[in-house]
């Protein structure tokens, strides 16, 4: 039987992409729903050119109010039957309610190696604190934000010539193939930590 994943966005969703193209022949997912929380997302329209039905709940309107935001994400996501979550670049703290309700069920990638570097400005950070390397994380969603149990880790040197902007920019690549590969393991039952490269 063939896992519905759910992929949450805010931005260019270039991890949504990787996820939706990983989905594919014999593997265990099918993307059921891409929804963002902003309707200028460009990830939106890369998943309707893939063919997969979108929804936007905006969090604006709701000003401050998480719960009445996250119910009008429910609403969308119970209507598309997720057996998985992937935040892909998704830009919104969840509360504990929400995240309980998916628990073990929800995936999240973050740009730094946890439990280094929670939060923002992951890049600047590192290269500020003079680390010697960086990279990404996915982990299981728990309540607290990006604290959940790692389940793979790819590494990238820093080099002395780089800006937050470089250092993000030669993370990307590496969170394209971590995240397809750990989403497969964990579909898969999989979840003993993996490291690339
Ligand atoms: C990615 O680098 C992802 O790791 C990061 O946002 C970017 C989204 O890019 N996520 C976080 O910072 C979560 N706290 P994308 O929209 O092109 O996938």
């Amino acid at each position: 039987m063939t896992s519905r994943v759910a992929i949450l966005i805010s931005g260019s969703g270039s991890n949504m992409v990787a996820l939706a193209q990983s989905m594919a022949g014999d593997h265990p997912g099918r993307p059921c729903l891409v929804l963002s929380n902003d309707p200028q997302a460009g990830g939106l329209a890369k998943a309707q050119a893939m063919g997969i039905p979108t929804a936007v709940v905006d969090h604006r309107p709701f000003r401050g109010d998480r719960a009445a935001f996250e119910a009008a994400m429910l609403e969308q996501l119970d209507a598309a039957q997720p057996d998985l979550i992937a935040l892909a670049g998704f830009m919104r703290v969840l509360t504990a309610d929400f995240v309980r309700r998916f628990e073990g069920r929800m995936l999240n990638i973050h740009p730094s190696l946890l439990p280094k570097y929670k939060g923002l400005d992951t890049h600047a950070r590192a290269i500020a604190a003079g680390d010697a390397e960086a990279g990404c994380t996915v982990h299981e969603v728990t309540a607290a934000l990006d604290d959940g149990p790692i389940l793979g880790q790819a590494r990238v040197p820093i080099l002395s010539s780089d800006t937050p902007e470089t250092l993000a920019a030669r993370i990307l690549p590496y969170e394209h193939q971590l995240y397809p590969l750990v989403l497969r393991r964990v579909l898969a039952g999989e979840r003993a930590p993996i490291a690339l490269p």
